[in-house]
């Protein structure tokens, strides 16, 4: 499964790419706005700084506009992914994005339906969100594990971009589903390193490596 960071923070970028598992990037309106910086240069920045895919966000309902702001996105870089809403327009513009060339990731997909209608328009990625499901008493992972059954079931190449995760165990479920890509927040990313046995065994290693004869470092 590859990991994708759901951030506009250079700094969690950069980290990610340092550790080496970072697979490509999400932002969203929110996301940015967060960073207080032009969405343009944080956009940028990204793309320069990530090989692989990074979803940048349009912002009209009608389908034009959509097509006009995601064609500007993607003279970005060649790895941009343009990120478009699960609506009537939003399906007319991924057609249009598609047959450019341009792969579209769609958003917000909170049913099945919705993602096999963003896979029969030819969608690159879909994005259902998960926690926000969980958040009104929902169960998040039975949506990944019904869109991961429809898209077997046809042979559908869209790839299922488990979104909107709030811990570890989200990451965890979603690769025991087989969903291809998982975007965290950079805080589950730090998290899925963890263990306390792993904390306590490495110190009792390092305890009763001291009093081992002739250590050579
Ligand atoms: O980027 C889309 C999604 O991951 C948003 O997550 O935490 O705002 O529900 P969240």
């Amino acid at each position: 499964m590859q990991f994708f960071l759901d951030t506009g923070n250079i700094d969690e970028i950069k980290q990610a790419l340092d550790w080496g598992i970072l697979d490509g990037v999400t932002t969203n309106p929110t996301l940015i706005s967060k960073t207080g910086r032009s969405f343009m240069e944080v956009a940028k920045e990204i793309v320069k700084l990530v090989d692989g895919p990074v979803s940048l966000e349009t912002v009209s309902l009608n389908a034009e506009g959509m097509i006009k702001e995601g064609r500007m996105l993607a003279e970005l870089g060649d790895n941009v992914v343009v990120k478009i809403p699960m609506t009537p327009e939003g399906v007319k513009a991924i057609q249009v994005l598609e047959s450019d060339g341009i792969p579209v990731n769609v958003t917000l997909i909170f049913s099945p339906a919705q993602a096999l209608i963003a896979a029969k328009a030819g969608a690159t990625f879909v994005s259902p969100f998960i926690g926000r499901i969980d958040d009104v008493s929902g169960e998040g992972m039975k949506l990944i594990r019904e869109v991961k059954t429809i898209f077997d079931n046809y042979d559908i190449d869209t790839e299922i971009i488990v979104a909107s995760v709030r811990h570890p165990m989200h990451v965890v479920e979603a690769a025991l589903i087989g969903a291809d890509i998982c975007t965290m927040p950079f805080e589950v990313m730090k998290k899925l390193f963890n263990h306390p046995l792993t904390d306590k065994g490495l110190e009792q290693f390092l305890k009763d490596w001291e009093k081992v004869p002739g250590r050579p470092f």
